[in-house]
């Protein structure tokens, strides 16, 4: 069972309420966007904030300026303290040796990790393991901890999360109550789910959230090329909230994205993921997913900050992720 943690010691105290020029009203409709924390509104940008809370530039640049005093988020650091904090990132276990040694020793907290690949190339495969195995003791490669599903597709089945618990010995029942999970259904509904998931981790004890997938739903809604613009900005945005999510509460975000294989010219080139250079840029780490002959996959490390590119070689099997 996953023990609960008394008190996120990163959450502040402090209400929006009690940041000057933030009323009942504005903090009621901030509060609605997702804007629950000073620490939000502190790193959001004044266009937002003045176009949610409907206040003038002005106010917005006030009551931003106002949050920033109080949680000092835009201070610098020295490096040695970056360092410090790098030595707290958990990481969580794919089941596969091979993919963990690849990425460095697991799925790392404080990052966005993106996977990548067409479609059965085991992105959701992957995810189902992870809402699993952070539920297991350090020592077992996990983070004791809860997870956060936002699934887009439909595509969750708790039989598989059932399979894989039992294969590593935890009671399949408790392995689904740890599991918090939303379906969404179009891309502002998945913000707010991603906005809304702070909710549950303010309260600490969950290490993982899942966008499976991230890009699905802009896909879908933004089609043709007079779009793409506005979709690349939506996205950014979503992204930056979940960078803000990694960092702040010490998280693993874990984002599915899938990408044609078919070398026809309708996507370009086939390894070319969705989000277009957002996303690109935004992942801490990428990883390229393909299929194999007999049921392998192979991963590939395309974006790291401190890793050399390669690749590992995993199966995805009835009892979820392993090495061959
Ligand atoms: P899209 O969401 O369609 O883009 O694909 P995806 O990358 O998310 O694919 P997903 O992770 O759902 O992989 C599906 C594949 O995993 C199937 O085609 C199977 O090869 C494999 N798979 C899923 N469940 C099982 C299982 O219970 N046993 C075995 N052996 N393989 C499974
Ligand atoms: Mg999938």
């Amino acid at each position: 069972m996953v023990k609960k943690k008394e008190e996120n010691t990163k959450t502040k105290e402090i209400e929006i309420e009690e940041i000057p020029g933030i009323g009942p009203k504005t903090a009621e409709k901030l509060k609605a966007s997702g804007y629950t924390t000073v620490e939000a509104i502190a790193v959001a940008a004044t266009r937002t904030l003045g176009d949610i809370a409907e206040i003038s530039e002005g106010t917005s640049n006030k009551i931003i300026a106002e949050a920033r005093r109080v949680v000092s988020i835009d201070n610098f650091v020295s490096a040695d303290q970056i360092l410090e904090k790098r030595k707290t990132v958990g990481h969580i276990t794919s089941g596969s040796k091979n993919l963990d040694d690849l990425i460095g020793g697991g799925f790392e907290t404080q990052a966005v990790m993106e996977v990548f690949g067409e479609f059965g190339s085991g992105k959701s495969q992957l995810a189902h393991q992870l809402a699993v195995t952070v539920q297991l003791p350090k020592e077992k490669g996990g983070l004791e901890a809860d997870s956060i599903f936002i699934d887009s597709e439909n595509t969750f089945r708790p039989e598989r999360i059932i399979q894989i618990a039992e294969n590593y010995g935890l009671d399949p029942k408790q392995a689904l109550v740890n599991i918090h999970y939303a379906r969404a259904y179009n891309s502002d509904h998945q913000i707010l789910l991603a906005e809304k998931s702070e909710d549950i981790l303010k309260k600490g004890g969950a290490k993982l959230l899942i966008l499976d997938s991230l890009t699905a739903t802009f896909r879908s809604e933004y089609v043709g090329r007079g779009t793409l613009a506005e979709r690349q900005q939506k996205l950014g945005r979503h992204l930056r909230k979940l960078h803000q999510l990694a960092d702040m509460y010490d998280i693993c975000i874990f984002v599915t994205n899938q990408v044609s294989a078919t070398p026809d010219a309708f996507f370009g080139d086939p390894t070319r993921p969705i989000g277009g250079h957002i996303l690109g840029h935004s992942a801490t780490m990428r990883i390229y997913l393909r299929k194999s002959k007999q049921g392998r996959r192979i991963a590939r490390l395309v974006d790291s900050p401190s890793l050399p590119e390669g690749e590992a070689i995993f199966l995805v099997t009835g009892k979820g992720v392993t090495d061959p």
